[in-house]
C-alpha cells in the first residue's frame, strides 16, 4: 500500500477517512485515543498544503438521522487537538458538502457529517461512493478500526480515487505484522474474554502461528471443564467443549503450547472485594465460581514471557472491571511492561476490553504498540482480510 511518503497533498482536497467513532456518555468524549491518534495524518497533510476533508461513521444510525448520533460535536474536538479550526458540514455528499469542498483553501480542514446517515454507507452502495469520491482528488485511509467493514467510505470510494494510507493506519499495520506477519521468535499470545464461542477463528489462527498461547479469562473455565476439571459455578459453555477439545488438539499438532490456568481465584459471589479463595483446578468448589487467575499461573505466564520475543494481547485474564479479580491482568500488565522496557519484549496489545484492562493497569505508554481498533484487531488475528486495507492495496 502506498503510504504518505508518496502522496503530495498541495492544493489538492483530500478525503480523509477517520474513525470518530469514540466513547460518548451524557453528550460528552470520555475517551479522546482516537483523536489524538488520528492527529498526525490530518497535521501533516494540512502542514503539506492539502484540503483536508474528514469523513468518519458515529455509533450506528442504521441510514437515519439521529440527532444524537451527529458528528458536530467532534468538530471541537478535534480542532482542540490540530490546534487549527476544523468547520462543520451537515452531510457527507450533496450540493452543501460540495460547495464547502470548492471553497476550502490550502490548510484548511472540514469535517463532514456521520456516513452511517446515508443508508448507501453500510450498504458499499457505489453511488455513495461516487458522492464521496467526488468531492476529493485523493482518498486516504486512516481508520484501520474500521477497516473490516466493506463501506462505501471505507471500501468502495478506495477504488474511486488515488488511495493511500494514513499515519495511524500505516503504523497499526506495521505493528501487527511485527506481532504475526513476521515476528521475531517466540511470540507469545495472550487471549482472555469470556467466550470461547467469539475466539473460535481467533484461538485455531494463532495456534497456527505463535510458540506459545495462554488462554485466561472466563472462556479458560469452558476449555478446564472440557478437560474434565470440576469449575462449580464458573461461567462457561458446556456446548462448546467438544470445540474446545478440539482447538487444544490442532494447537499440539502445529507444535503450539496451550497454557491454561494452573490456580483460580474464586468466589461464592461475583461482586466487589467479596471474600476470595485460591484454589489448584482440581479443586473449585460446587458453590463457587473463578473469577481469575491464581498466582501460580502468574508465574507461569511469565516464564514464557521472560522468553518470548514478541507478545500478542487481547482479552483480560480475569474480572479485571471488579477487584480484586483485576490481580492477574494487572500483574501479567506490569511484568509486560517492565520486560518490554528492559528486555525489548516487543508487546502489542488491542481490541475490546483489552485497552481498558491495560490502561488499568497503567502500562498502556509502556507497551509497544497499543492499537486503536476493536472488531478489526480481532479479525486480524482471525487472519482475515479487511477489505478496507485489502482496498488500498487493490
Ligand atoms: C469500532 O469502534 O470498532 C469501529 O468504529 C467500528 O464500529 P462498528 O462496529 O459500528 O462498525
Amino acid at each position: 500500500f502506498r503510504t504518505l511518503d508518496s502522496l503530495d497533498p498541495r492544493g489538492k482536497r483530500i478525503l480523509l477517512r477517520a474513525d470518530l467513532n469514540v466513547p460518548v456518555r451524557d453528550g460528552r468524549i470520555t475517551d479522546r485515543t482516537r483523536i489524538e491518534r488520528l492527529s498526525p495524518t490530518i497535521r501533516e497533510l494540512a502542514e503539506k498544503g492539502g484540503r483536508v476533508i474528514v469523513c468518519s461513521h458515529f455509533d450506528r444510525p442504521k441510514g437515519k438521522r439521529v440527532p444524537e448520533m451527529s458528528l458536530r460535536p467532534m468538530a471541537e474536538a478535534l480542532a482542540e487537538a490540530l490546534e487549527r479550526p476544523v468547520s462543520f458540514v451537515d452531510d457527507c455528499i450533496g450540493p452543501e458538502a460540495e460547495a464547502a469542498a470548492a471553497a476550502m483553501r490550502d490548510g484548511d480542514v472540514i469535517l463532514l457529517e456521520n456516513t452511517r446517515y446515508h443508508a448507501g454507507e453500510e450498504k458499499n452502495d457505489p453511488e455513495l461512493a461516487r458522492g464521496l469520491a467526488k468531492l476529493a482528488d485523493a482518498y486516504v485511509n486512516d481508520a484501520f478500526s474500521a477497516a473490516h467493514r466493506a463501506h462505501a467510505s471505507t471500501e468502495g470510494v478506495a477504488k474511486l480515487l488515488p488511495a493511500y494510507a494514513g499515519r495511524l493506519m500505516q503504523a497499526e499495520l506495521e505493528a501487527l505484522d511485527a506481532a504475526l506477519g513476521n515476528p521475531s521468535r517466540p511470540v507469545v499470545a495472550i487471549v482472555g474474554g469470556a467466550k470461547v464461542s467469539t475466539k473460535l477463528d481467533l484461538l485455531g489462527n494463532l495456534s497456527s502461528r505463535v510458540d506459545v498461547l495462554v488462554i485466561g479469562g472466563a472462556m479458560a473455565n469452558t476449555f478446564l471443564a472440557a478437560q474434565g476439571h470440576p469449575v462449580g459455578k464458573s461461567l462457561q459453555e458446556a456446548e462448546m467443549h467438544d470445540t474446545a477439545r478440539q482447538i487444544l488438539e490442532q494447537a499440539k499438532a502445529n507444535h503450539c503450547e496451550v497454557l491454561l490456568p494452573i490456580d483460580l481465584v474464586v468466589a461464592a459471589t461475583f461482586a466487589p472485594n467479596v471474600p476470595t479463595r485460591t484454589v489448584g483446578i482440581d479443586a473449585v468448589p460446587a458453590d463457587m465460581m473463578a473469577l481469575d487467575v491464581g498466582p501460580d499461573t502468574v508465574a507461569a505466564i511469565e516464564g514464557r514471557l521472560r522468553k518470548a520475543s514478541t507478545l500478542v494481547w487481547n482479552g483480560p485474564l480475569g474480572a479485571f472491571e471488579t477487584p480484586p479479580f483485576d490481580t492477574a491482568t494487572v500483574a501479567i500488565a506490569q511484568s509486560v511492561a517492565a520486560l518490554t522496557q528492559s528486555a525489548g519484549l516487543k508487546s502489542i496489545g488491542g481490541g475490546g476490553d483489552t485497552v481498558s484492562a491495560l490502561k488499568h493497569a497503567g502500562v498502556a505508554e509502556r507497551m509497544t504498540y497499543i492499537s486503536a481498533a476493536g472488531g478489526a484487531f480481532l479479525e486480524w488475528l482471525e487472519g482475515k482480510t479487511l477489505p478496507g486495507v485489502a482496498a488500498l492495496e487493490g
